[in-house]
């Protein structure tokens, strides 16, 4: 039986999970060791094999490195793989399409590996090469600001637009209520910073009281996120230069009942 292996804050993981078990392969999921119960559940039900490792994503990551070396099973990550891209850019195929089959204006993603970011900047990119589109829209990376390390580069170079409010040094690869893109050293920077520059997008921020309190308002409207999806709300909400509410997509990317409860 065909082996892979991935690892995961869970939601990828899930995907993997579903269509890996759905295609009779046997799948193993890393996952970080304070990863909701809920999320863990969800790939348990799917027939994965579900591998805590405690500390941050980036020791679930080694771990899953570690046992595809060792076992020669086929290594199915959405960071490396280029292919996962070509998934992700149905996002923005889904968004022309559910516009009226136009494109916004300004689209802002979580970004934590840039998986979202960077499927969803090639599915723009063909939309407005095949003539279905004018403009590629701006997009907005939004982190979590104690885990920034675009918001770091780009102040590093001197590109900080907005109040995008870096965090101070030290602050940048801390532990966060967003955990999706609780990512310190994204395999992919540099690559997400082209997309959002050539995108005429930026790197937002958003605080730890931010992300909650986004997610509660979220939460009033109708609407239940995860942290890791709040945290587009959060920025947009205090981003001076957000232009208006008809012209910008916020993305949900993940359900709220996956995740603990509201704090
Ligand atoms: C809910 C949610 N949103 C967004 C992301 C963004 O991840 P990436 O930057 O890899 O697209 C994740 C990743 O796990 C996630 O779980």
């Amino acid at each position: 039986m065909p082996r892979l292996v991935s690892d995961s804050s869970g939601n990828a993981g899930a995907s993997i999970a579903a269509y890996g078990g759905r295609a009779g392969m046997a799948v193993e999921v890393f996952v970080p060791g304070a990863t909701s119960e809920k999320k863990v559940a969800q790939l348990r039900g799917y027939g994965a094999t579900v591998h805590r490792v405690p500390g941050p994503r980036a020791q679930a990551a080694s771990a899953a490195i570690d046992h595809v070396e060792a076992t020669g099973a086929f290594y199915a990550s959405h960071v490396y793989n280029p292919l996962f891209h070509h998934g992700t850019k149905t996002f923005a195929f889904e968004l022309w399409e559910q516009l009226g089959r136009r494109l916004p204006e300004t689209v802002l993603v979580p970004a934590g590996n840039g998986t979202l970011l960077i499927g969803a900047a090639i599915g723009f990119r063909e939309l407005v090469a095949a003539g279905l589109g004018e403009r590629l829209p701006r997009l907005v990376a939004v982190q979590a600001q104690r885990c920034a390390p675009l918001a770091l580069a780009t102040r590093a170079a001197g590109q900080s637009r907005g109040r995008d409010a870096p965090p101070a040094p030290g602050e940048g690869a801390g532990e966060t209520i967003a955990e999706g893109i609780a990512i310190a050293e994204p395999a992919r920077l540099a690559q997400m910073l082209e997309v959002v520059s050539e995108s005429g997008g930026t790197v937002l921020t958003a605080t730890e009281a931010g992300i909650a309190s986004a997610r509660l308002a979220l939460a009033a409207k109708g609407v239940d996120v995860e942290p890791t999806a709040a945290v587009t709300y959060a920025g947009w909400l205090e981003w001076t230069e957000a232009p208006g509410p008809s012209s910008t997509v916020l993305a949900m990317t993940g359900a709220g009942l996956k995740a603990g409860g509201y704090c």
